[in-house]
C-alpha cells in the first residue's frame, strides 16, 4: 500500500467553493482501497469547530517569510484520516479559503497557501516530527502548487501529482513574494519578469500532471484554453507528464436514496419525479404551470456562461418555461439575476447563496439542467443532473464534451454564444414536448455509471506507475 498525503484548500466535509470540495471529500475514500491516503487542509474555522477530537502531532518550522504551524490529526466518521494546518493567524477567518465575507482575495493568500504547500513538502521530508512519512504527495490547484518546486529543490526523487481543476486560477504574485515565500529568484517568469506564477512553478516541476477530463487534457495545451501556459502544458504532454481523468460521482448522489429529495424516485417513475418539480416550483414561489423547467445550480462567474442564460431567459419565459437559478459570485451577475427574478416574477426565481440539499432538489425537480460554461475542466454539476432525470444543456467545451452524449444523455451546443444556447433551447422545448424521447433520455442519462472507482483506479495506477519499486515489493 503505497503512502499518500492528498493536498487541498476544499473538502466538502467542512468546506466548499465549488467541485474541488466535492472532489477532494470523494476521491482520498474512493482511494482507501488501494492506498493509506491521509488529506492535509487549512484549519479553517469549520474545519477547526467540526466537533470532531482533534490530536496535535506534528510542527513545521518558519521558512523565509512563511510561519511555523502545528499539525493536529482528526478523523472522519467514516475513518479518513484528516491532517489539519493550524495557525490561527493564517485560516481561522471568516469567509470562504480564498476571500473574505465580501468576496475580496485575502491580501496574504501567498503567504497563506505557499505556507500550506511548504508544510506538505516539510511532512515529504519528514521534517515535521510526524511518524507518518507519505510515499508521494497529490496536491491540487494552485494553493498547493509550489510543494512541488519546494521538494524539487531539495530531493529530485520525491513523487508528485499535481491536479489541474481549473487552469484559470494560477495564483500570480508580483516578483518580491518569490523571495519571500522562498521561490529561487531566476524563477521569476522570463516572459513576465514582474510576477511570480505558483501555478507555473508546479506544473514545471510536478513528476505528473493530471487534468479533470480527457478533453481539457488536450484543450489546455492550445492558446484559447491554456490561459498563458499552453506552451509548459504542450511540452509536459509531449513527456507523457500531462493525463486527463474524468471526474466521478459521489454514490450519494442516489434520486431512490437522498434524503433531501421530497419523493425518492427511479427509472420509469416519472409520476415521482413529477411531485418533486411541483414542490420545487413551491418552494420557489413558481407558477404551477405545464411547460419545461430550467435549472441552473453554478458559481455565478465569467467561465460558467451565465450572462448567456440571462440574456436568453426572455425567449425561455416567452416560450412556456421557467427557470430556477442557485448559486452566487460575482454581484453584478447576481444583481442581473435579481432583476431578473423581479422582472419574471412566478416564472424565474433565485436563490443567491449556497445550500446543498436546495440543489439537489433542483435537480430532482428540474427538466433541464443550464451549462453554457466558456470553458470546463470537468463539471459535476452535470453529471449530478443526469443522475436525478435533468437533462443538462451545455456548451461543447472539455469535460462536458466526456459527460454528455449529445441527443442521448443531455444537449451539446458547438459555440458558446447566445445564439447557439438559443438554438438548443428550441431543441429542448420539442425534446420535453414529446414525453416518450424526453422519458427515454432521462433514463439514458439516469444509467450513466459514474461512481469514483473507475476515476481511483486511474489514479490509484498512476501512484503506482511513479512508485515502481513498491509494486514490485
Ligand atoms: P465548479 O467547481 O467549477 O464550480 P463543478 O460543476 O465541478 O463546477 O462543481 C460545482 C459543485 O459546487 C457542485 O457540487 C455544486 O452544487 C456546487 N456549487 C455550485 N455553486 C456553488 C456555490 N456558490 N458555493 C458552493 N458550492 C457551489
Ligand atoms: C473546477 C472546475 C470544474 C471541475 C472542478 C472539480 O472548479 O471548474 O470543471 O469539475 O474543479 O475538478
Amino acid at each position: 500500500m503505497e503512502k499518500v498525503l492528498f493536498v487541498t484548500t476544499e473538502m466538502a466535509d467542512f468546506v466548499k467553493a465549488g467541485g474541488l470540495g466535492d472532489v477532494s471529500a470523494a476521491l482520498p475514500r474512493a482511494l482507501a482501497k488501494y492506498d493509506d491516503i491521509r488529506v492535509l487542509i487549512p484549519g479553517y474555522p469549520n474545519v477547526i469547530n467540526s466537533g470532531r477530537p482533534m490530536r496535535m502531532i506534528g510542527r513545521t518550522r518558519s521558512y523565509h517569510k512563511l510561519p511555523a504551524c502545528n499539525i493536529a490529526e482528526m478523523e472522519t466518521d467514516d475513518g479518513l484520516k484528516v491532517l489539519v494546518l493550524c495557525n490561527a493567524d493564517l485560516y481561522e477567518r471568516e469567509g470562504s479559503p480564498y476571500t473574505d465575507a465580501n468576496g475580496h482575495g485575502w491580501p496574504d493568500n501567498d503567504v497563506r497557501f505557499a505556507t500550506l504547500s511548504r508544510a506538505a513538502a516539510d511532512i515529504a521530508l519528514q521534517r515535521a516530527q510526524i511518524q507518518w512519512h507519505p510515499d508521494l504527495l497529490h496536491l491540487n490547484d494552485w494553493p498547493c502548487a509550489l510543494a512541488a518546486l519546494y521538494l524539487d529543490g531539495e530531493s529530485d526523487a520525491f513523487p508528485t501529482v499535481l491536479t489541474i481543476h481549473n487552469l484559470a486560477y494560477q495564483g500570480v504574485f508580483p516578483a518580491p513574494t518569490a523571495r519571500y515565500v522562498g521561490v529561487p529568484a531566476d524563477h521569476v517568469a522570463k516572459e513576465r519578469p514582474e510576477r511570480v506564477s505558483f501555478l507555473h512553478e508546479g506544473i514545471s516541476a510536478a513528476t505528473y500532471l493530471t487534468t479533470v477530463s480527457e478533453c481539457y487534457a488536450k484543450q489546455i495545451t492550445e492558446p484559447t484554453y491554456g490561459c498563458g501556459l499552453e506552451a509548459i502544458l504542450r511540452k509536459r504532454s509531449q513527456e507523457g507528464r500531462l493525463i486527463g481523468i474524468v471526474n466521478g460521482v459521489d454514490p450519494s448522489w442516489n434520486p431512490r436514496s437522498d434524503p433531501a429529495l421530497v419523493k425518492p424516485f427511479s427509472i420509469g417513475h416519472w409520476d415521482d419525479r413529477d411531485e418533486n418539480t411541483r414542490r420545487l416550483r413551491d418552494e420557489f414561489g413558481l407558477h404551477q404551470q405545464q411547460g419545461p423547467l430550467f435549472a441552473v445550480v453554478s458559481r455565478m462567474v465569467q467561465q460558467k456562461g451565465v450572462d448567456l442564460i440571462c440574456e436568453a431567459a426572455p425567449q425561455i419565459i416567452a416560450a412556456g418555461g421557467q427557470l430556477v437559478l442557485i448559486g452566487r459570485g460575482d454581484p453584478s451577475i447576481e444583481r442581473t439575476i435579481k432583476r431578473l427574478s423581479r422582472r419574471f416574477h412566478g416564472r424565474v426565481a433565485a436563490h443567491i447563496g449556497f445550500e446543498e440539499g436546495l440543489a439537489r432538489r433542483m435537480f430532482a425537480g428540474s427538466d433541464f439542467l443550464l451549462m453554457p460554461s466558456r470553458y470546463e475542466p470537468c463539471g459535476l454539476s452535470q453529471m449530478y443532473a443526469q443522475a436525478y432525470g435533468c437533462l443538462p444543456i451545455a456548451h461543447a467545451t472539455g469535460g462536458l464534451m466526456d459527460t454528455i452524449e449529445d441527443g442521448i444523455t443531455g444537449l451539446l451546443f458547438r459555440d458558446a454564444t447566445v445564439g447557439d444556447l438559443r438554438r438548443c433551447l428550441q431543441r429542448a422545448f420539442r425534446v420535453f414536448a414529446e414525453p416518450m424521447l424526453l422519458n427515454a433520455m432521462r433514463g439514458a442519462a439516469m444509467l450513466e455509471k459514474r461512481g469514483w472507482d473507475g476515476p481511483g483506479r486511474k489514479y490509484a495506477a498512476l501512484y503506482h506507475r511513479m512508485l515502481p519499486q513498491k509494486v514490485a515489493a
